[in-house]
């Protein structure tokens, strides 16, 4: 496995990886990683010859007052993972190598982006957006790999591709969780052990809610009721815990025949968690 820091010798080992007929997978990544990471790179070791796994905690998707000097930087141990898992390249730039001085391009998303991590987190997709736009120039990939767990985000990101036409397949990879339920983050291992205990009610509340909608509930009276529960176990008032449509993710007042999907994000302690569940 070969970490690269600089574009010139990425581009240089991509180019070689695809003049020898190589199909290259591409699983972005922020660092800090854990299973869930992993079994992004083996969905796409499972369908590619080449995998390139970036490590860069992009400055851009941050805002004000938020974790981007916290996050966990971990890149030797990120590093033993992906080689035990046969990944071939890891990217991890520099900032000044993705953002050097002068850096003047945004992408601004509407639509898909407008609610729910994106009202909660101003400029937030725009920033994802612009990151992963410039992961796929860079490393120009047939294929790439995002987990389910950021569902906004994997439906930001496909509309993304397909509005600025880049040629290549996005696979989203289902939600990794631990034993007791909770979804696997980079962010739980902020969370106290008391946090940690707490932090179950919400794939719990999730589950609940989605088989009292499955059985025909009102379902304001079950969202309210799971944003009760949150609350009762120490989170927050919740940014939001919403019944979507899956594809449009416009928010739902009752159940439709179309896929659906629960949305929650919260805040327990200092430390932010999403997760969702099919309906
Ligand atoms: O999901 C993440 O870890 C990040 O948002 C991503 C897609 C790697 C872009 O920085």
């Amino acid at each position: 496995m070969q970490i690269i820091n600089h574009l010139g010798p990425l581009r240089d080992r991509i180019d070689q990886l695809r003049e020898d007929g190589a199909h290259v997978a591409l699983v972005p990544t922020m660092g800090a990683l854990h299973a869930g990471h992993m079994s992004l790179v083996r969905a796409a070791k499972a369908r590619a010859d080449a995998i390139v796994t970036s490590i860069f905690v992009n400055p851009t998707q941050f805002g004000e007052g938020e974790d981007l000097d916290a996050y966990p930087r971990t890149l030797e141990a990120d590093a033993a993972m992906l080689a035990a898992e046969g990944v071939d390249i890891v990217w991890a730039p520099p900032v000044s190598e993705v953002y050097p001085e002068g850096f003047s391009t945004s992408i601004h998303m509407t639509g898909l982006s407008d609610d729910y991590c994106g009202s909660a987190r101003p400029g937030h997709f725009d920033g994802v957006a612009l990151i992963v736009a410039k992961l796929f120039n860079q490393v120009r990939p047939a294929l790439a790999f995002f987990g389910e767990k950021d569902w906004q985000q994997l439906a930001v990101i496909r509309r993304m591709a397909s509005d600025l036409d880049f040629d290549l397949e996005i696979a989203g990879v289902p939600i990794m969780r631990d034993k007791d339920g909770l979804a696997l983050s980079s962010r739980n291992r902020y969370l106290s052990d008391e946090e940690r205990q707490a932090a179950i009610v919400l794939p719990q509340a999730l589950a609940a809610a989605a088989e009292e909608i499955r059985h025909g509930g009102d379902v304001a009276e079950i969202l309210e009721k799971a944003i009760a529960k949150l609350v009762a176990a120490g989170f927050d008032q919740p940014d939001y815990f919403a019944l979507v449509d899956s594809v449009s993710l416009e928010r739902l007042g009752a159940p439709t025949a179309g896929p659906m999907r629960l949305l929650a994000a919260a805040k327990i302690g200092r430390t932010r968690l999403i997760d969702n569940l099919e309906v």
